[in-house]
């Protein structure tokens, strides 16, 4: 063997190893190591060194298996026929030739019609009803065998136990996909993280986690969601196309993915190009779509790989991810001194942005990613969100640990360790007191139009803003004193600073960017005060006894307003002519206080945001699923499954007319 092929297989192996890794860690331990993409990635080139030297291709190769290993807790399900993975579209070329095939096998048989569907980033599942009862719930497992998750699955509340209709098959086996929606998600890890639990890395993941619980009692907790898209296996009934499908799914009830009926491989570009864009107006996570031939006939003819029918194929979005080198790492500290390593990346595109720094978050995270300067790492960038390093691409022998400080790089100050954070406690730091200036002015705090954190540092410098205060104090003289400032924006600033000279209690408790609080707790708290002065009298025991308020927020708020150097700008505050207005709006006792809406279907008199609002600023919540905690469901016009959802827990389901009566603004 020459020295070149030694070197690849040793790569080969390697790469065997790594990939075999990464299943255990995705699929039985639900908790991945490392991103799609970068998985994506090793196992493409494990590929093309297989599809180059076949003599090294191992049988027990992970591109010869569908899943990965079984837990051994769950008994085991053989699936008829095998679940299938999907062959990936990686390019226009590959659609076309995926395109050529198919339309081969059609010939001259009629038009040859797709299938287009979402690719649902969940837990691939099997449901068997024999004569319309649910008998069997599975995962996919390895493809050939997965787990009985019947207990499990029964618990989603969107699969049906007992089919519709009537003459049931005596066999039907159906698959599609466990997911959770964004809200459920969110909920769940809020609770985790207040039990101290590690919350989930994403959806997918806590979607898996949930099916796989040995209680099922869990499972139901979790509020999961499922949509089905194919067929496994059917007695007694032809199904003819893709269509015909969701046409029999609809009359037995259960809940079909929905699909586009596409003729062209243009309409199959557009249709990718659409969910790519209007991907974050989902209610759940996609991560791609599938194009399937629609024809059973076509399928039949066409067959399958041992890994993927050759029928179908998924067409994956771009990943907001790419590696790039680790060159330096410095220490940014907030405004409530807490220190955050923030990485300096050699700068790469990312999905058309030039990223140049990402967040480590904190030194925990750093440990948990064993990072160091000199490492390639993977850097995602997700809608606006900071650029964060999800994972070491490649370790730098002897690359540079990361260390934490033990002081404040800006005043010099012992830094503390609360939690996982570091923090600089000195309320006198200067870079902690320009951050809560920049807070105090932006559109979480007193939104103050023209105001950006630029400004903060020029005014800080030149010494003529020291605390919040001193915004208030600012003359028309003093901001031409600047340099690049003319008098057009001079007079804009003013004219903000004026209109936010007085403003309602809850708006000013959130901007004064006390710890723990936010928008929501910050209204929840004005409502009960009412006044500022009533809310500086109050105890820990009246703060503690507000609904929703815990003892950290309670502790928080307390300190604020009793500590000498707040309570004495906000003094200096108002002999500058600001002043907090009386909350207004809705007592605890409003139809809205506590209570949570879901709006579905199309609302013909408002935009969905707008009637949000009005739920918001009446002291309610609005979410985006329904759940066993929703108070209200708004349908509009052709409601689907939320609406059904409300139906089957008995939720109170209001037209439109009727929650426009219910705010008084009819
Ligand atoms: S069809 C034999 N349709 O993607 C064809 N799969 O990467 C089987 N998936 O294992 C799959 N959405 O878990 C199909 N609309 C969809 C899908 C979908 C998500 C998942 C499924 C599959 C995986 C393949």
């Amino acid at each position: 063997m020459t020295g070149r092929k030694a070197d690849i297989k040793a790569r080969y192996l390697e790469l065997c190893g790594l990939i075999e890794k990464y299943n255990r860690h995705y699929y039985t331990l639900d908790s991945p190591l490392v991103s799609d993409a970068e998985y994506d990635g090793l196992m493409r080139e494990l590929l093309t060194i297989e599809r180059k030297y076949p003599s090294l291709k191992r049988e027990d190769s992970p591109t010869q298996r569908v899943g990965d290993d079984i837990s051994p807790v769950f008994t085991k399900v053989l699936h008829d026929p095998p679940m299938l993975s999907l062959g990936n579209i990686f390019t226009r070329e590959d659609l076309l030739e995926f395109d050529r095939r198919c339309a081969k096998s059609a010939g001259s048989e009629g038009p040859l019609l797709y299938s287009g569907e979402l690719k649902f980033d969940g837990l691939a599942v099997e449901v068997v009803y024999r004569n319309g009862r649910m008998v069997q719930g599975s995962t996919r497992g390895n493809g050939a065998e997965g787990e009985d998750v019947t207990a499990n699955l029964s618990t989603v509340r969107t699969l049906p136990l007992f089919l519709k209709g009537s003459g049931h098959p005596d066999y039907l086996s159906v698959r599609g996909e466990v997911f959770l929606t964004h809200d459920e998600f969110d909920r769940l890890n809020g609770e985790r993280e207040r039990e101290g639990e590690p919350p989930f890395a994403n959806p997918r993941n806590a979607a898996a986690g949930s099916l796989r619980q040995l209680d099922s009692r869990v499972t139901e907790r979790r509020n999961l969601d499922i949509v089905f898209y194919g067929v496994g296996r059917v007695s007694g009934i032809d199904i003819r196309d893709q269509e015909g499908f969701y046409r029999l799914m609809d009359e037995y009830g259960i809940p079909g993915s929905s699909y586009r009926v596409i003729g062209t491989v243009e309409e199959i570009q557009a249709f990718h190009a659409h969910w790519y864009e209007h991907r974050h107006e989902l209610e759940f996570d996609i991560d791609g779509v599938v194009v399937k031939a629609s024809d059973f006939a076509v399928r039949e003819a066409m067959g399958a790989t041992s890994k993927a029918p050759r029928w179908a194929a998924a067409w994956k979005f771009p990943s907001a991810e790419a590696v790039t080198l680790l060159e330096s790492v410095e220490f940014s500290i907030g405004r409530t001194g807490v220190v955050t390593p923030v990485a300096n990346l050699r700068p790469i595109n990312i999905g058309g942005v030039m990223v140049k720094r990402a967040t480590l978050h904190n030194f925990s995270e750093v440990k948990r990613l064993g990072v160091k300067t000199g490492d390639t790492v993977t850097v995602k960038r997700a809608g606006d969100v900071i650029p964060k390093i999800t994972s070491v691409h490649q370790a730098q022998e002897g690359g540079g640990g990361i260390v934490a400080p033990e002081r404040c790089p800006s005043c010099g100050t012992q830094l503390r360790q609360e939690d996982i954070f570091l923090r600089c406690v000195n309320r006198d730091c200067e870079t902690v007191r320009v951050e809560r200036l920049k807070f105090f002015v932006s559109k979480d705090g007193m939104d103050i139009e023209y105001f950006g954190p630029e400004l903060i540092n020029r005014l800080f410098a030149a010494g003529l803003v020291a605390t919040a205060a001193d915004i208030y104090g600012l003359t028309r003289e003093n901001l031409l004193g600047l340099e690049r400032m003319g008098e057009k924006l001079a007079d804009k600033i003013l004219e903000s600073i004026g209109s936010r000279r007085r403003v309602p209690l809850s708006h000013f408790i959130k901007a004064m960017g006390i710890k723990n609080v936010g928008e929501h707790i910050a209204r929840v708290i004005a409502r009960k005060a009412k006044t500022l002065e009533t809310l500086i009298s109050m105890t820990m025991e009246d703060l503690k006894g507000i609904h929703e308020v815990g003892p950290q927020v309670a502790e928080s708020v307390y300190g604020f307003f009793h500590d000498d150097p707040a309570m004495s700008d906000i003094a200096r505050m108002r002999e500058r002519g600001f002043s907090v207005s009386d909350e207004e709006g809705p007592s605890e006792e409003s139809a809205f206080a506590g209570k949570t809406f879901v709006f579905t279907g199309t609302l013909a008199k408002r935009t969905r945001k707008e009637c949000e609002k009005m739920v918001t600023d009446r002291g309610g919540r609005a979410a985006g699923s329904v759940s066993a905690k929703t108070d209200f469901v708004v349908a509009g016009e052709s409601a689907g499954s939320k609406l059904k959802k409300a139906q089957e827990l008995g939720i109170a389901v209001l037209s439109e007319d009727e929650f426009i009566e219910m705010t008084g603004e009819g």
